[in-house]
């Protein structure tokens, strides 16, 4: 058998690497139109950083993986093809701002119908609004080359930093469909190393919903804890021992309850604002308006964090150095879209502090591209006044310390393993007095830091100034 996948980024390539890895008699061609990215995927420096991923792709590329540019040869050959290409939301026209844009995805559709001859199935990877299905079976059927086809739904759930963890052992594979024969050939695929019992099958509209349903769940648990850690810093509780405490019951359960400074990631602002958008169109105004909450609260966090750090430094950060530990939405991936420390930075640069950056993994052209876009409105124009903040006051260092160097405060953007076992005594007596921390996910050791000198302001933990009783 030989299948394709259309889009080789952080969903499609380690998908179709497991794939290929668990079923070696399968044929897997993984295309992409950017060639500097399938260069990537074809040497020793993955484009994607995922734990244990290279272990993977070194196991299945010489055997049955293959990365290339050669888009229709690919769809031509192959008995099913998988589309993964990304849907970001629009920022022009109707929807602007919520919609999810479907240029990409009615392109792909478009060649397939174009290239295929014979049966195919189409396999939806995207995160993509209710109904889109609909749309790519319309575009395909008007092939006129005889060619026919099955389209399926099949839904992402992996989250980045876990991949591989999450590929080999998922809680749930989630296949939705119309023909019973296209739905088993999926099924046998995952079957492979899947227990049957795990992977459920359901019809075409199901599946695009249950994602993004279970992506505003997840979401919403995030803004829930951190409404939660306003609330705890304005009362003395502490975010942390009230998440414990919930957790424990078994009907809440204890797993993404963690306050931070705001969730990021490709998925869950873009999921929630395309079902927010959806509920519009169907008229259900309350509906829409209980998930766009969810979305508003993150803004908040991020927002209520920026401005936490410039009242505690008297109300001026103009010309003080901040070190930034911290760049990537979360640990163990170079992924920076929406990132928490996108919009924290961007605001910390408008009140004119001076940014010291240091991310593991994200490299510095991506750093300077993501804050210039941070700082550009919907049609992508930056302030001069911006450009000249971003590229005078901000320096991207490879190391924690030197981020720390003669610094004001240090903000914890990232969860990082390293940043916990940074030697503290010598960042303290690199900085300047008071050494401010702020802890946006609450990774370091406060009372250790406490008694080494610094004053540290972490979410969900009062400050005693902010008790205000
Ligand atoms: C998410 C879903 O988990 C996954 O199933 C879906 O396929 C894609 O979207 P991902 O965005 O990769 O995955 O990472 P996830 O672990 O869900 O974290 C999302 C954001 O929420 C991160 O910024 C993370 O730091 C934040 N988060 C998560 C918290 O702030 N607190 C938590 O308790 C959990
Ligand atoms: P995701 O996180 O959903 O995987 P990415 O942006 O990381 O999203 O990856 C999507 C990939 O899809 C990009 O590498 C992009 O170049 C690719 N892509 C988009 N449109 C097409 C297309 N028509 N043909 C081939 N590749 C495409």
């Amino acid at each position: 058998m030989k299948i394709c996948c259309i889009g080789a980024g952080y969903v499609g390539g380690p998908t179709m690497a497991m794939i290929a890895k668990q079923c070696p008699d399968i044929s897997v061609h993984v295309v992409d139109l950017n060639q500097a990215r399938i260069d990537a995927w074809n040497s020793d420096s993955l484009p994607v950083y995922e734990p244990g991923l290279d272990a993977v792709v070194a196991e299945a590329l010489p055997r049955n993986l293959t990365f290339s540019t050669r888009v229709d040869e690919a769809i031509a050959e192959s008995d099913m093809i998988f589309i993964s290409v990304n849907t970001p939301t629009k920022t022009f026209g109707v929807g602007a701002g919520r919609a999810a844009n479907l240029e990409f995805i009615e392109k792909c559709a478009r060649q397939i119908a174009r290239v295929s001859t014979g049966h195919k199935i189409v396999v939806e990877k995207s995160t993509l609004p209710v109904r889109t299905a609909e749309a790519v079976k319309r575009i395909l059927s008007s092939a006129d080359n005889g060619a026919t086809f099955d389209v399926l739904s099949n839904p992402e759930f992996l989250a980045e930093g876990t991949a591989v963890d999450d590929l080999l052992n998922p809680d749930r594979v989630l296949i939705g469909g119309e023909s019973k024969q296209a739905i088993e050939t999926l099924v046998d695929i995952y079957a492979n190393w899947i227990p049957r019992e795990r992977i459920l099958t359901t019809n075409l509209w199901s599946s695009e919903l249950s994602k993004l349903t279970a992506n505003a769940f997840l979401a919403q648990r995030v803004s829930s804890i951190n409404a939660i850690s306003a609330l705890c810093e304005a009362t003395g509780a502490d975010v942390d021992e009230v998440a414990r405490a919930i957790g424990t019951d078994s009907r809440i359960g204890p797993k993404f309850l963690k306050a931070s400074v705001g969730f990021g990631g490709s998925c869950f602002q873009k999921d929630i604002l395309n079902l927010v958008y959806l509920c519009e169109h169907f008229g259900l105004r309350e509906v829409a308006q209980y998930w766009e909450q969810v979305v508003s609260m993150n803004d908040y966090q991020k927002r209520r964090f920026s401005e936490r750090i410039v009242r505690t430094m008297f109300n001026t950060v103009s010309d003080k150095k901040i070190g930034v530990l911290g760049f990537a939405f979360k640990k163990d991936t170079n992924d920076t879209r929406e990132s928490a420390a996108l919009y924290v930075c961007r605001d910390l640069i408008r009140e004119r502090a001076r940014l010291t950056i240091y991310d593991p993994r994200v490299p510095e052209t991506q750093i300077r591209h993501d804050l210039a876009v941070a700082c550009s409105d919907l049609q992508g124009q930056i302030s001069d006044i911006d450009r000249k903040l971003i590229e005078n006051n901000v320096t991207i260092v490879h190391d924690g310390y030197v981020a720390a160097e003669d610094a004001h405060a240090i903000a914890v953007l990232t969860e990082w393993d390293e940043f916990r076992s940074l030697d503290f005594d010598r960042v303290y007596a690199s900085m300047q007095r008071p050494a401010f921390v702020f802890d946006g996910r609450n990774l370091l050791d406060r009372d250790k830091l406490t008694k080494i000198g610094f004053e540290i302001h972490a979410i969900g933990k009062s400050s005693d100034e902010s008790i205000k009783g």
